[in-house]
């Protein structure tokens, strides 16, 4: 794990829009695997601003989004769909049909996990955005979920729900499950990119980096990862050892 410290937010944002324009310019054909949360939305808009100063095209880009919550109608605010049509698929030159986001209806919810899945063997991620979850999840691979889980149907954990509260009306309004790529489609990522910001994050970030590696705290899993990099504030890397 290569890992970064930086001292705000912003700087976190500026470094990781570093590695994703270097990445574009050096393969505009890349396959991004891109995140949702607040966490990746400053890299998002410096990804905007390259794209609107000609220094990056998304033009050749593919892209698959980590998860979605079950049930959420596509265009409902707080889907995945929608933040990233809002967060950067509208504001770039992007192809929509290169696009993918897993399909969510709670008929089909098996069928569309199988069918992504089968979206993501085919292909092969350059680089796979990551956020982390307060409780170490990843996308929302939450603690317990086994390592070797492709694209599947998770209840969400309390936490996880109150943390995302904020973007509801309610803790009710908050999805109860969700679909998500395994912890088995991350790791198959050519280099893992992980960003975390604030004092919240700090204990996850402690266990993934200096924790066992275990099934209770998916995020560790990454130590494992032959090309993760992990970018972090002063406040997410403050229980860190010196
Ligand atoms: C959400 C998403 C994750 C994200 C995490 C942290 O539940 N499924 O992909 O990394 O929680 O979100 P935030 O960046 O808003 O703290």
């Amino acid at each position: 794990m290569n890992i970064v410290i930086l001292k705000n937010y912003d700087e976190v944002s500026s470094k990781a829009s570093e590695i994703v324009i270097n990445q574009l310019i050096s393969k505009p054909n890349s396959v991004l695997g891109l995140a949702t949360g607040s966490t990746p939305i400053g890299l998002y808009k410096r990804l905007i601003q390259a794209n609107k100063e000609n220094k990056i095209s998304f033009k050749d880009v593919k892209s698959f989004n980590l998860d979605e919550y079950i049930g959420l109608d596509i265009k409902h605010p707080q889907s995945y769909h929608q933040f990233m049509m809002d967060n950067l698929f509208s504001k770039v030159d992007i192809n929509l049909a290169n696009t993918h986001l897993p399909q969510n209806d709670v008929e089909n919810m098996n069928e569309h996990a199988e069918a992504y899945n089968k979206l993501l063997a085919k292909t092969k991620i350059d680089l796979q955005i990551l956020g982390i979850g307060s409780n170490g999840h990843i996308g929302f691979n939450e603690p317990g979920t086994p390592f070797g889980n492709e694209t599947f149907i998770v209840e969400l954990e309390e936490k996880t729900r109150k943390d995302n509260m904020r973007f509801f009306n309610s803790l009710d309004e908050v999805p109860k499950y969700a679909i998500t790529m395994g912890i088995k489609n991350i790791m198959r990522s050519k280099h893992i990119l992980l960003l975390a910001s604030g004092i919240e994050k700090s204990d996850a970030v402690y266990q993934m980096i200096h924790g066992e590696v275990t099934e209770n705290l998916p995020a560790s899993i990454l130590q494992l990862h032959p090309h993760a990099t992990v970018i972090l504030d002063e406040k997410a890397a403050s229980k860190l050892p010196l």
